[in-house]
């Protein structure tokens, strides 16, 4: 009995000299005291060696001994609970944010969307079409018939399945389907990707983005579109950039007329943009022949209009100074998150 009490006493104090500080040292804890082989079992045992009289007692010390390990077990298992509880919770507000990548526009869609919203404040809607055309929209109905020399004007890429089909060379075709639609007045403008059998090189490529514009009332007049391109070349260029109109000629537009400004990059004193120069040419316009409005079942003596159109990736090599047109094409990343998506 002596002994046993003494067993209990150095168990004792081994158990309050005992550190645990997660859940693993916990269970391994409750296997070596609490487990079917473990030591409060053991100690239990020692009962039958007792002397019958002092049985009772001993029952009472070991019984204590035994609800004392097992309250030591529950402050353990309850402090390492409350542990993992508090790192799951815990948030630190020091950590640096996860970072946001965000995109940025492509510089072709950014001259384009600020092309589009200059013409969209005096009332043009946008209109698009399909890239692969038949000859009619592309060709014909814009006053270029068949064998028509001025086709060579354009190098046009065919489509081999079908003798009818062209990748479109300008977006003039659009305007064409938004004629037939035979709904007036038409104030339209058509931005889109143009294809030309051209060498690809740095300063051309044989695919092109256009802003085309077109419109159509009664009493149209060249005033019209002078005035309508006057406002878009202030917008765009600013207030002291001087504009000039060239004779030209389009085979859908009488008269025909190119739109040079005066160099932005050097004022019109004379640089490499304009090729000493002092003027930039910038678009092509003229009032829309009434050949094509008739193509297009609207009476030439009641309605006239005014058509124009301008690349976008010249305006954007000037702007953002691309030196080569093919670096539009290339989807170099490095390339691309340059432009500031401002619009
Ligand atoms: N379609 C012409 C081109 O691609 C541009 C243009 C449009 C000229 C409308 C006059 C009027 O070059």
């Amino acid at each position: 009995m002596e002994q046993l009490l003494n067993q209990i006493a150095a168990y004792k104090s081994e158990i309050e000299a005992t550190h645990i500080s997660d859940a693993k040292q916990a269970e391994e804890f409750r296997i070596k005291w609490l487990g079917t082989k473990g030591i409060v079992k053991a100690v239990m045992g020692e009962m039958k060696n007792v002397a019958p009289e002092k049985k009772k007692e001993a029952g009472q010390v070991l019984n204590e001994f035994k609800l004392f390990v097992e309250g030591k077990f529950e402050t353990f298992k309850s402090a390492t609970e409350q542990q993992q509880n508090g790192n799951a919770n815990r948030i630190d507000l020091s950590l640096p944010g996860d970072e946001v990548i965000t995109g940025s526009r492509h510089p072709v869609t950014l001259m384009r969307n600020r092309i589009v919203s200059i013409f969209q404040r005096l009332g043009f809607a946008v209109a698009e079409g399909p890239e692969i055309e038949d000859d009619w929209h592309n060709f014909g109905a814009l006053n270029l018939p068949e064998h028509h020399p001025a086709r060579d004007m354009q190098d046009t890429f065919y489509v081999q399945q079908n003798p009818d089909w062209v990748l479109r060379t300008h977006t003039s075709s659009v305007q064409i389907r938004e004629m037939e639609k035979g709904k007036l007045p038409i104030r339209m403008l058509m931005p889109g990707r143009v294809y030309r059998n051209e060498t690809v090189s740095a300063r051309s490529h044989c695919f092109f983005h256009q802003v085309e514009g077109l419109y159509i009332d009664e009493n149209v007049s060249f005033a019209d579109l002078k005035q309508t391109l006057y406002f878009f070349v202030k917008e765009m260029y600013g207030k002291d950039v001087k504009v000039r109109f060239r004779p030209s000629y389009f085979p859908f537009t009488e008269p025909s007329a190119e739109m040079d400004v005066s160099c932005f990059i050097c004022g019109g004193s004379g640089c490499n943009i304009c090729k000493k120069t002092g003027w930039v040419e910038i678009l092509g316009c003229g009032m829309v022949h009434p050949n094509v409005l008739s193509n297009c079942k609207i009476d030439p003596n009641k309605y006239t209009g005014f058509a124009f159109g301008m690349g976008i990736e010249r305006p954007a090599m000037l702007k953002y100074g691309i030196k080569d047109i093919r670096l539009f094409s290339e989807n170099d990343v490095r390339f691309l998150k340059q432009f500031s998506s401002s619009i």
